[in-house]
């Protein structure tokens, strides 16, 4: 392919109203050692009342703009990864268009859980190389606490709400985007969902009192799948982009439990200090974990120009997937 894709521009909203572990102690039967020990979580941030998902959306995709020095009149497609959108349909992508006045862009929504914007950043650069579009917003947002049910421990310390963005453009082969693997089990539909509200059982008094309309998940079944599913998209990507782990200096992995990280870190013998964690401040947001860590680690000064980063995911669905590119830089 004569042309790649690469990141021009990136962006982050994360609510400020913060809850801790102590805050939850005094929600369900838990404690700050037992989230600690079992997730890594330390504290979470959730958006306002009367927030939706397209409103951090909103919010991320305005600084990826700003960062990426362009207008939202030069964005062609906008894709949002989210598994909390505002409304079935529309998109909340379409929400996002309307509210940044992108008023030259296709947009939709992408639903492959936490996996999405892993999932999104693959189509920016297909539609990119494939001559179907200049620059696409790709965005990671979710406001997960709108279908956490707060009564259950098993669940509700575990999630939180925030958004990432970014503008994906052309750019020379050899930079930026290097491969993407993307892979599905569906097998495991049952085993993380949200059970209530599509045409499979929709919304009724009966589902919202069954606490259909929250997130079911089988939380040990989910583990086992994810320290599986990370290293192996890792492996994958790599291969497919003729490199080996020590050429790789970041992996930012989707951040749903710490002790999920560290089993991939140990899988593939790789140092803990490779990974790039934060989910003791946010938890896990889904699809815009990743995003949001790759937003603070180039803030931070600890992504530079040149550096080899593998972004990989696993969620809902089952699906997972890795990228693996050359941090470009800003322009
Ligand atoms: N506080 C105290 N005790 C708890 C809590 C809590 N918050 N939650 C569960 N427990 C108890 C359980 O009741 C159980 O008690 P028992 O032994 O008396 O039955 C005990 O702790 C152990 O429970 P497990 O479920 O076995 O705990 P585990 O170590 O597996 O950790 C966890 C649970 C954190 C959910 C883990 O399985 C996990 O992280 N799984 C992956 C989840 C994930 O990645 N989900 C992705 C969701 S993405 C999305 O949908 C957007």
């Amino acid at each position: 392919m004569a042309i790649s894709a690469t990141i021009t521009g990136i962006g982050r909203y994360v609510p400020p109203q913060v809850l801790t572990n102590a805050d939850l102690e005094k929600m369900v039967e838990t404690t700050d050692e037992w989230i600690v020990e079992r997730t890594g979580i330390r504290e979470r941030h959730i958006a306002p009342p009367d927030w939706a998902t397209s409103d951090l959306a909103v919010e991320a995709a305005k600084l990826a703009l700003a960062d990426a020095g362009i207008s939202s009149h030069d964005i062609d497609l906008i894709i949002v990864g989210t598994a909390t959108p505002d409304m079935i349909f529309p998109a909340t992508a379409c929400l996002v268009q309307d509210r940044i006045g992108a008023k030259n862009a296709g947009a939709y929504d992408l639903s492959a859980a936490c996996s999405s914007f892993v999932y999104g950043l693959a189509m920016a650069y297909g539609v990119i190389t494939g001559g179907l579009a200049r620059r696409v917003l790709v965005i990671g947002a979710e406001t997960l606490s709108r279908i956490t049910n707060w009564k259950d421990r098993s669940t509700c310390v575990l999630f939180g709400d925030s958004a990432g963005a970014v503008v994906v453009e052309a750019c020379p082969p050899g930079e930026g985007f290097l491969s993407f693997f993307l892979g599905a089990d569906g097998s495991g539909g049952d085993l993380l969902k949200l059970p209530a509200g599509g045409s499979r059982l929709p919304a009724s008094y009966e589902t919202v009192e069954r606490d259909l309309h929250y997130i079911y998940q089988n939380g040990r079944e989910v583990f086992k799948f994810a320290v599986k599913a990370m290293p192996e998209a890792i492996e994958q990507v790599l291969r497919r982009a003729n490199l080996t782990q020590d050429e790789v200096k970041w992996y930012i992995p989707h951040q749903a439990n710490l002790r999920i990280i560290e089993a991939a870190s140990k899988r593939l013998g790789e140092p803990m200090e490779k990974f790039i964690v934060n989910i003791d401040r946010y938890g896990n947001t889904s699809s815009a974990s990743v995003p949001v860590a790759l937003s603070e680690a180039v803030d931070d000064g600890r992504i530079c120009p040149g550096d080899v980063v593998v972004l990989v995911a696993f969620g809902g669905g089952f699906t997972f997937g890795a990228c693996a590119l050359r941090w470009t830089g800003r322009r």
